[in-house]
């Protein structure tokens, strides 16, 4: 049994996360999900995500490939969800290519291709501009 684990802030949730979440599953039988918590995400860019932590895990957790979902605190701790948990894999979207690569020492770390077109900030924009 191969557990998979990755990890996101899945914000204004979009077609791009389903297929992230999609392919990470197909790499696996079990896919974990870290989802960043709102002060997470306020330390890292000095803003509030859209929709809430709860509400970010709910829609993450409702995607039938995924198994299950934590609130993901500090992005220090990335070895230790990664033990905690047994992930035998951890994946990344390519914006992230080599940032991962310290933990082949404890699992295999595959980067996913981004999905073209579409991002939560470039969401935001649209919206924020209509
Ligand atoms: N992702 C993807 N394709 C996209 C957007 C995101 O595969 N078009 C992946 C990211 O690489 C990451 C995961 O989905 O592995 C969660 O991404 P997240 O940063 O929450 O979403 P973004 O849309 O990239 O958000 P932002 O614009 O705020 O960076």
């Amino acid at each position: 049994m191969k557990t998979v684990i990755t990890f996101g802030t899945f914000d204004v949730f979009h077609v791009g996360h389903v297929k992230l979440l999609k392919r990470a599953a197909a790499l696996g039988d079990t896919l974990i999900v870290g989802v960043s918590t709102d002060e997470l995400n306020y330390n890292k860019k000095g803003r509030y995500p859209v929709y809430s932590e709860a509400d970010r895990m709910q829609i993450v957790n409702s995607m039938r490939f995924v198994n299950f979902c934590f609130p993901e605190a500090s992005l220090e701790k990335k070895s230790e969800y990664i033990t905690y948990y047994g992930a035998d894999v951890l994946v990344m979207g390519d914006d992230w290519e080599g940032k991962f690569d310290m933990f082949r020492e404890i699992c295999e770390v595959v980067y996913l291709p981004r999905t073209p077109s579409i991002s939560t900030t470039k969401l935001i924009e649209v919206i924020s501009n209509t």
